[in-house]
């Protein structure tokens, strides 16, 4: 019998000769190493929180990374940052809700850097409100930033990762796409929406060498949960009954989050196309979420 072969020379010989085209086999050695050597990335929302480490790692893993935010001061910030740490980096500002906004900062990243391999669509915002309280303008702003963000990135970079051949998107969904919280309508319906749009991508340009997923964060610590906090009267109380509420026992930290993007935006993930990962230090894992818990049903002893 011979030795085992390389995985790549397997792989060569079951695709069918009409996939030949579209099947494509990253290196799938032992050695490989998640790397963005030579590949251009843009994060939306890069500024602060989730989106600024997940351009640190890329960058860190050898990527250039375009940041497209609206807050300048701390785009620019988070670029200097990297600049001065020897990374190749830009912040290219831009209203994700607003569509000449992305086609325009699409155009100045390809004129930069020449092509496209990853976009991380993670631009959001937190508002409250049931059906009933939620204004048609809170509704409104919430779907422009989450939804119409997402289909215009999308929209706009995909054309460029056609041109280079194929590329990854990662979209910052929420446990919030797959469960409600309450009083969250707008915000809850915009991530359910979201995921729609990962799974439509993944379906439509599967074949075109383009993956599609999301991740689906629990708490996780960045400005837009302190601002949440921030609006309550006690903010620590509200970390804290956050921290209890994930079965690990604390709240994520935006590198936990990143580490799972830059995992899906890699080759490692080569045969993951359409899912959700979710990262929520097992929030999402109790029946009924951690309310059924504390009903106290289960605490009466082993039997
Ligand atoms: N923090 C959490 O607990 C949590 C949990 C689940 C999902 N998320 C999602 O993660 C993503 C990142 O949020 P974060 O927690 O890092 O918060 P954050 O506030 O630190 O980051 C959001 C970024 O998006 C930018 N942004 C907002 N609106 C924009 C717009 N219209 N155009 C361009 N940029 C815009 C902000 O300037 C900021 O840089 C969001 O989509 C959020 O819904 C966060």
């Amino acid at each position: 019998m011979t030795p085992m072969s390389p995985h790549k020379s397997q792989s060569a010989q079951i695709v069918p000769e009409n996939l030949k085209t579209v099947a494509k086999y990253p290196d799938l050695s032992d050695s490989m190493s998640i790397r963005f050597d030579g590949k251009v990335a843009v994060v939306t929302g890069g500024a602060t929180g989730i989106g600024a480490a997940t351009a640190r790692k890329l960058c860190g893993l050898g990527a250039s990374v375009a940041i497209l935010d609206r807050n300048i001061e701390a785009a620019q910030e988070t670029v200097d940052a990297l600049l001065n740490a020897g990374h190749t980096a830009s912040f290219h500002r831009c209203d994700v809700a607003l569509e000449a906004d992305v086609k325009n900062a699409m155009d100045a990243v390809l004129q930069r850097y020449g092509t496209l391999n990853v976009l991380v669509s993670n631009a959001g915002i937190q508002r409250y409100g049931d059906v009933m309280s939620t204004s048609v303008g809170i509704w409104d702003e919430t779907f422009d930033v989450h939804v119409k963000g997402c289909f215009y990135s999308t929209k706009y970079a995909i054309p460029a990762m056609l041109a280079s051949g194929g590329g990854a998107i990662v979209i910052v969904a929420s446990v919030q796409s797959l469960t409600a919280v309450a009083n969250s309508a707008a915000y809850v319906a915009a991530k359910h929406a979201v995921l729609g749009i990962t799974r439509s991508i993944a379906l439509d340009f599967a074949r075109k060498n383009i993956r599609a997923n999301c991740v689906c964060p629990g708490s996780i610590d960045t400005p837009m949960l302190r601002w949440s906090a921030d609006r309550t009267a006690s903010p620590e109380k509200v970390i804290e009954g956050c921290s209890r509420m994930h079965p690990l026992g604390r709240i994520g930290r935006p590198e936990e989050v990143a580490n799972a993007i830059v995992f899906l935006a890699s080759d490692w993930a080569s045969f993951i196309t359409g899912t959700s990962l979710v990262v929520d230090g097992g929030l999402l894992v109790p029946t009924g979420g951690m309310g059924f818990q504390d009903s106290g049903i289960g605490t009466g002893g082993a039997e």
